[in-house]
């Protein structure tokens, strides 16, 4: 008798920690991250950084490349880390199996920073975006750096993916027509299979700010930046208020075309500049990541997905100044080097 209730009393015990654990997972999936870029002449110290990300209740990260010094301070402030795995990288992880890519992982990363603070790894940063030299590279980099996990034993934990642009999607209007370019399905259907396997988030960068930008007579402002004036774009049944939820929902669409509608969507990149342009200012960047903050922290999903969260990485920790491209592409900065907000914003 007592050991049959201690042995009930034991299994309890596992089934409310299991019950925790995953509370607790969801409950970080709705916290917002951000990405914190290093291009500029200007940036604080990555030990003020990791502080600074603190201090404001962010305890997690993408970081664009695993530069020694910003791992090793992100990790000791105890940030949890998603990390990119450069372009430049992809050739010799592609082609040095298993082994090479632990070896790799070992000296690039995990030498800097420990294996309990290593969420992601971002494989590529939009590599289909026009890339033919290195889309050929991705998907075996990706398998061997997820076999180089396993064979650490933190296969489950550590998740391997690779960040798209939105311009993967060939089709997106409306939401349910969305659909992959041909050009790029070689690669992304055994991606998609890996993703689905493994159980790892297909990554999105999407910035309705500039799809405004680029086609504003088709583009309303209040629609790419959640207002309430937004006509909505009735789609069948489901009615969308947002540019977000479309483009997340037209993903969506197109992973269901491919048989994957199972595979969750992270968006790896999305924010509101402050300068550089007539919309780009501070009081619409603090509506529009005010809004991605709340939703993800609500886990409110999209239309077509309700309920389900969309873990987020806000761009950018701070205006990098060495970007080059249009002059908003340097004032995407949430805080200012000084450590203080360019905008009013909570992420407690
Ligand atoms: C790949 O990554 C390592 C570590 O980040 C770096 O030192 C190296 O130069 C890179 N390799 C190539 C071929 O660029």
């Amino acid at each position: 008798m007592a050991t049959g209730a201690a042995l009930w009393l034991y299994l309890l015990c596992h089934v409310l920690l299991a019950v925790a654990a995953a509370a607790a997972a969801a409950d970080d999936r709705g916290k917002s991250g951000i990405c914190h870029g290093r291009v500029g002449g200007n940036l604080p110290p990555p030990a003020t950084a990791a502080a600074l990300l603190r201090q404001n209740g962010v305890t997690k990260a993408r970081l664009f490349l695993p530069d020694p010094a910003v791992l090793q301070a992100f990790a000791a402030a105890g940030i949890d880390l998603t990390v990119g795995v450069p372009n430049e990288n992809l050739t010799f992880l592609a082609a040095s199996g298993p082994e090479g890519a632990a070896r790799w992982l070992r000296s690039a990363v995990l030498a800097h920073a420990p294996a309990e603070r290593l969420r992601c790894l971002a494989v590529g940063n939009e590599v289909l975006y026009g890339d033919t030299f290195y889309a050929p590279h991705l998907v075996p980099a990706m398998m061997n750096l997820h076999a180089a996990l396993a064979a650490m034993g933190l296969e489950g934990r550590v998740k391997v993916s690779s960040a798209h642009s939105s311009s993967v999607l060939a089709a997106s209007y409306p939401p349910s027509a969305g659909a992959f370019g041909p050009a790029a399905l070689p690669v992304l259907r055994p991606m998609l299979r890996f993703l689905a396997d493994t159980g790892a988030p297909f990554m999105l960068n999407t910035y309705p700010f500039i799809s405004y930008v680029n086609d504003p007579a088709n583009v309303p402002l209040a629609y790419a930046l959640f207002g309430a004036g937004a006509a909505p774009v009735q789609d069948g049944a489901l009615a969308y208020t947002n540019l977000f939820d479309a483009t997340v929902d037209a993903l969506v669409a197109a992973l269901e075309k491919e048989g994957f509608g199972g595979v969750p969507v992270a968006v790896t990149e999305t924010g509101w500049p402050t300068a550089g342009h007539p919309a780009a200012t501070p009081q619409n960047a603090a509506a529009y990541n005010a809004e991605i903050v709340g939703r993800a922290a609500r886990g409110v999903g999209t239309p077509r997905r309700p309920g389900v969260p969309v873990e987020v990485f806000l761009f950018d920790m701070y205006d990098e100044d060495g970007k080059p491209g249009a002059e908003f592409e340097r004032h995407f900065g949430i805080f200012r080097a000084d450590g203080s907000k360019a905008y009013d914003i909570n992420f407690a």
